[in-house]
């Protein structure tokens, strides 16, 4: 008999989606559980998975079910840090999705929980599996650049839905969207779909631009350059336009350099109020001219990825 090996889905919204469906492209994989905070995605999920998986009342009873080998974490991201380190006890493998922090120390204390347990702890950054990362990784080891001293690396959108600003369902009221779920580890608030649906406006369950769009920046930064983290850091945040939409603390502009041991500086400058470069693009300033011979300082375009 084929042994599968059995997912379960801690969140069904918009990523969960996308992962469900390359998931199921996997022969020997099956999805068996979905537990989402609101109706209608956990609707969609079981349709999207064509009956093979259970619903779930709560996380906990996923968790609980010793046949399932693994859970994929695809929640707001203050949710992260609970889910993980609970799934890692229940002795589940975990596929969570970027950030998988919503604070630093989180991140430390997964580590050590994954190690400890044995357990696989795989974070969703996709930029380090695209080919063209790959291959600009193998052109900088191989000192096919030269020195590498500056990178620039921008996010930027012009919408409102580029801004987080997601439409509302009609259908989402108290009856179908479970609030306390949805909040967990945060502060008590009274019922809000905009929280809900829009979470990455708020401090509560967010760190907006940084942690949302500068993560996947970095992370592939870091990953072409070897590197691990910064010396030194500082950055500059404002709220220029979307300002009825969300905390104050969560800037639609962000401008950031950070110095690293390795010797190279990163200059990140996202915006929500412009889009003249790609979503998601890199500048490499390298001091060779390859592969544009005959130009000696040269910029080498990278492939940011949108959601
Ligand atoms: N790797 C990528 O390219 C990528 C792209 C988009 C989003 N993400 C990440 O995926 C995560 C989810 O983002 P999204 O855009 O899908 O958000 P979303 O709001 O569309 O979905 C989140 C879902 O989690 C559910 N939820 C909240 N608390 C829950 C709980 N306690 N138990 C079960 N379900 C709960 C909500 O009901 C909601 O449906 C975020 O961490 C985000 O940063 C990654």
């Amino acid at each position: 008999m084929t042994q599968f090996f059995q997912v379960g889905v801690i969140g069904a919204g918009a990523r969960s989606h996308e992962l469900m469906a390359a998931l199921m492209q996997h022969q020997g994989a099956e999805i068996v559980a979905v537990v989402d905070a609101y109706r209608g995605r956990l609707e969609r999920a079981l349709d999207r998975v064509q009956g093979r998986a259970k619903a779930y009342k709560t996380y906990q009873d996923i968790l609980a079910q010793k046949s399932i080998d693994a859970v994929l974490v695809v929640t707001p991201d203050h949710w992260h840090r609970k889910l993980v380190l609970e799934a890692i006890a229940a002795g589940k493998d975990v596929y969570c999705e970027k950030p998988l922090t919503y604070r630093t120390s989180d991140g430390l204390e997964i580590i050590q929980a994954a190690r400890a347990a044995k357990r696989i702890v795989q974070v969703g950054s996709q930029g380090m599996s695209s080919q063209t990362q790959r291959k600009a990784k193998e052109m900088i080891r191989a000192g096919k650049l030269g020195k590498v001293t500056i990178i620039r690396a921008a996010y930027n959108r012009n919408t409102a839905s580029g801004a987080w600003i997601y439409p509302i369902p009609p259908d989402a009221s108290p009856q179908t969207v479970d609030w306390e779920m949805f909040l967990g580890p945060a502060p008590k608030r009274p019922f809000s779909l905009e929280r809900f649906f829009r979470w990455r406006c708020y401090e509560d369950y967010s760190g907006g631009i940084a942690t949302d769009l500068s993560v996947r920046l970095c992370t592939t930064i870091h990953f072409l350059m070897d590197a691990k983290a910064p010396a030194k850091a500082m950055a500059l945040g404002q709220l220029y336009r979307w300002k009825e939409s969300r905390d104050a603390g969560i800037p639609d502009t962000l401008n950031a350099i950070l110095e690293y041991p390795e010797g190279f500086v990163v200059n990140l400058s996202s915006t929500f109020n412009n889009q003249t470069s790609a979503e998601g693009s890199f500048q490499i300033l390298r001091h060779r001219g390859h592969p544009h011979p005959g130009r000696r300082h040269g910029l080498l375009p990278g492939d940011g990825r949108g959601r």
